[in-house]
Parts: C-alpha cells; sequence; structure tokens
C-alpha cells in the first residue's frame, strides 16, 4: 500500500524526535513533518486522510500520554488514516501511555498497525537511560521501521487489519498532582532566550528568563537541559525527591524497547 508518511511528535527534550525521525526515515525519505511541541505549533488542527501514514510520538508522564497534549490530540481527526504509535519513557515505566495514545487514535479514526515502547534519557536526571536513546535504540527504531514498511506492502485491505495489541490498562494510572517543581535560574545566565524559545507551555517570561509561571510549567525539563550555561535547575524538594527514588529504584537495571506489531 501506498501512503504518505507524516511525523507526529511532541518533544521537549528531543528523544521522542529522534525514534520518530529513525523509524520514519526507514520508511520515506518524504515524510512531511509535524512538531507539536511549542504553543504555536498547536494553533491549528490537524486531520489525516485514508492515503496517509501517520507516526505519532509522545514521551510518557506519569504512566500517562502529556496532559498538556492531551486535548490537542484529542482534536485530530482520521479517515481510516494508517497510524503508528510510539511512546518514550525514562527507564521507569510506561504503563498505560501506548493504550491512551492507541484508544485516543482509534476514537478519532485511525487504523493503528504497529506500536513500540522506546527509551529516553529521563527529562529528570541522567541516571536513568543517560544518553539514550543511543546506536542500538536508533538501530532497532530503523528496524521498527523497516518492519512498518514490509508490513505495509503487504496489505491490500484496510479490512485485513487486525486490531492491534499493545501493553496496558484502563482506567489509566492515575495523574496526581504533586508539589511544584518549577526550576529556577542562578546567575550564570547570560539571558540568551534558548530556554524561553523552547519551552512547550511558554512559561519563561521573555522579559525576565528567571520568571517562570508556576501555573503553567509541566517540568518537562527543556530549560534545564537547554541552557548553554547550565543556569537552569530544578530545586525544590519534590523534584529531589522524585529524582532520588528515581535513582534508587530505575537505574540499576537498562530497559530495552518493545514493538508490538503483527
Ligand atoms: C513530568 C514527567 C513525567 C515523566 N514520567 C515518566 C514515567 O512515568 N516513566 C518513565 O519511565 N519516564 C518518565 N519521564 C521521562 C520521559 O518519559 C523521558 O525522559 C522521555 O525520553 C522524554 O521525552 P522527550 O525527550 O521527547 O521530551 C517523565 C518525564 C517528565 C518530564
Ligand atoms: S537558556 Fe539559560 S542562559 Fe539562556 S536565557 Fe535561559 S536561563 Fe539564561
Ligand atoms: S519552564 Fe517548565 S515547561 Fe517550560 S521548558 Fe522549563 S521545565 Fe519545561
Amino acid at each position: 500500500m501506498k501512503k504518505q508518511l507524516n511525523l507526529l511528535y511532541f518533544s521537549p527534550t528531543g528523544t521522542t524526535e529522534k525514534i520518530v525521525k529513525a523509524a520514519g526515515g526507514k520508511i520515506s525519505d518524504n515524510a512531511k513533518e509535524y512538531n507539536i511541541t511549542l504553543p504555536v505549533s498547536r494553533e491549528s488542527m490537524l486531520s489525516f486522510t485514508k492515503d496517509d501514514l501517520v507516526i505519532v510520538g509522545v514521551p510518557v508522564y506519569s504512566g500517562r500520554i502529556p496532559a498538556i497534549i492531551e486535548d490537542y490530540l484529542k482534536n485530530i481527526s482520521g479517515d481510516n488514516t494508517l497510524a503508528v504509535l510510539v511512546a518514550v519513557y525514562g527507564n521507569r515505566e510506561y504503563d498505560d501511555a501506548l493504550l491512551e495514545l492507541k484508544d485516543i487514535f482509534v476514537s478519532k479514526g485511525f487504523i493503528p498497525i504497529a506500536a513500540a515502547a522506546f527509551l529516553g534519557e529521563h527529562s529528570f536526571t541522567d541516571k536513568l537511560a543517560g544518553g539514550r536513546p543511543d546506536n542500538d535504540d536508533i538501530k532497532t527504531a530503523e528496524n521498527f521501521g523497516l518492519d512498518v514498511k514490509n508490513k505495509l506492502d503487504k496489505i491490500s485491505s484496510i479490512s485485513d487489519i487486525k486490531p492491534l495489541f499493545v501493553k496496558g490498562n484502563f482506567p489509566y494510572r492515575e495523574r496526581k498532582p504533586g508539589s511544584p517543581m518549577t526550576p529556577s535560574t542562578s546567575n550564570e545566565c547570560v539571558s540568551c532566550g534558548v530556554c524561553a524559545s523552547a519551552c512547550p507551555t511558554s512559561a519563561i517570561d521573555f522579559d525576565d528568563f528567571s520568571k517562570i509561571k508556576e501555573d503553567k510549567c509541566i517540568t518537562c525539563c527543556s530549560c534545564v537541559k537547554r541552557c548553554p550555561t547550565g543556569a537552569k535547575s530544578v530545586q525544590t524538594e519534590g523534584f529531589k525527591k522524585a529524582s532520588a527514588w528515581l535513582i534508587e529504584n530505575f537505574s540499576a537495571v537498562r530497559k530495552e524497547p518493545e514493538i508490538f506489531i503483527q
């Protein structure tokens, strides 16, 4: 089956983007790209047709899809559009994120033909999945792309496609409101503006880069990881406790990607 490939992803620290591009690169070199990380990119609504194939990639936040993009994803429409679903997580667990992603896209007129959970360096600490996706992960993502391409070649009618199984449970893992975990800014700041330009929620003030709206910040850590001088860091007790718990319980064992394809 011939389809127009589309890459759709939300990726504050860039790991999800790398996986989606590695897989997509083995399917087509003519993909349309929809990076929905910045608020401006989520202003227009997307719809896809039966002639499209969409690879959708999201990071896992608290075992779920990020709440900030839930409404946006629920407004995307398909029309018997084939979809490949990707969740990228930081070596704790992906819990129900892939199932939630599948449920949303099925309800919007998409037909999932494959799905995968990949690993990316944890946004909070490089002690979990540090440096990932690494070369092995990228190779696995490329092979995943090749498998999707082969599957696509074998489909002659959408009525042949069986429902796709992915891991996860419903009701989904509860999103518990935690204590604020907003970054602070040290006097190493050189006012370059990189953090504000990359913030997916426009939480950072463009006139004073040390001012961050607590109610808007989702602790994605894009500003922390992108700041060229290391001026941004999260210093709250809640963040320190969460990071320590993650390191103690989930840093020792390297988890590997999981692929769901029939
Ligand atoms: C608020 C928040 C919650 C997260 N929750 C989880 C989680 O439940 N399980 C996990 O393994 N990783 C979790 N992570 C880590 C991210 O899923 C992981 O670092 C991912 O690679 C980030 O994707 P990105 O680079 O595309 O932003 C969380 C990260 C953030 C910022
Ligand atoms: S990226 Fe870092 S140095 Fe640049 S404005 Fe933000 S905090 Fe300051
Ligand atoms: S201010 Fe908050 S939401 Fe914005 S980039 Fe930094 S951590 Fe992410």
